[in-house]
């Protein structure tokens, strides 16, 4: 599909048929989601898949009663990774198992960690959740890359999804990405005009 025509037809979806995503689709998403960029390549993300219907029937109060909710063939819960300092020893371990040498990385991993230590909490916050809305991007235009549909979505309440996942205190709930097969049709789309977007100096 023309990436053109993926923007024009994406959609936030309001209602799903409930029919199951194939895994090796799904797969094929978790793929597109994880090569999102992001600030040092720190990727201050974990998404949470959601398949079981108790889980989501537990969730959708904590959701607005939000239909996607338990429609949804799979609910993506993108959460903001706030344990910035273990990403960075993460990263540094993956790239000198990609081949860097410590020494030659060694000025650059400080450097993230000088700009680490310089964040308060939330700052560090506030940082991986910008991160992390860029996975979720990824995750909308390639759901309809891939055949199905999704919806972005804020309206749920963090906390109470938290604990009914369990989640420990670094992951931060931040957006939601149900995907499926939709139910409803999509509207016209309304986005601003030119002008009121775009200024050339
Ligand atoms: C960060 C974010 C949060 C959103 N939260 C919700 C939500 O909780 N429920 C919902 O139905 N739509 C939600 N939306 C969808 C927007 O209303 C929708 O993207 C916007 O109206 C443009 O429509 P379109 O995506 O169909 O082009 C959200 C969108 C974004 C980007």
């Amino acid at each position: 599909m023309e990436f053109e025509k993926i923007v024009m037809e994406r959609y936030a979806t309001k209602l799903f048929d409930g029919r199951k995503i194939p895994e090796s689709k799904v797969n094929e998403l978790l793929e597109l989601i994880r090569y999102a960029p992001s600030s040092f390549n720190i990727q201050p993300w974990k998404i949470v898949i959601v398949t079981d219907s108790k889980v989501k029937e537990k969730l959708s109060p904590a959701s607005w009663h939000q239909k996607q909710i338990t429609t949804c063939s799979h609910l993506l819960v993108f959460c903001a990774n706030r344990d910035i300092a273990a990403n960075i020893n993460l990263l540094e371990r993956e790239m000198v198992k990609n081949g860097a040498k410590p020494d030659d990385i060694k000025s650059y991993i400080q450097m993230m960690r000088d700009f680490e230590k310089g964040l308060s909490e939330d700052e560090k916050l506030s940082w991986a959740q910008r991160q992390t809305y860029l996975a979720l991007g990824n995750a909308l235009n390639g759901a309809k890359f891939l055949g199905f549909d999704s919806c972005p979505m804020e309206g749920f309440d963090p906390k109470e999804y938290s604990k009914i996942l369990n989640l420990p205190k670094n992951l931060v709930p931040t957006a939601l990405c149900p995907i499926g097969y939709a139910a409803d049709k999509q509207k016209e789309k309304l986005r601003f005009p030119k002008e009121e977007v775009f200024v050339y100096d």
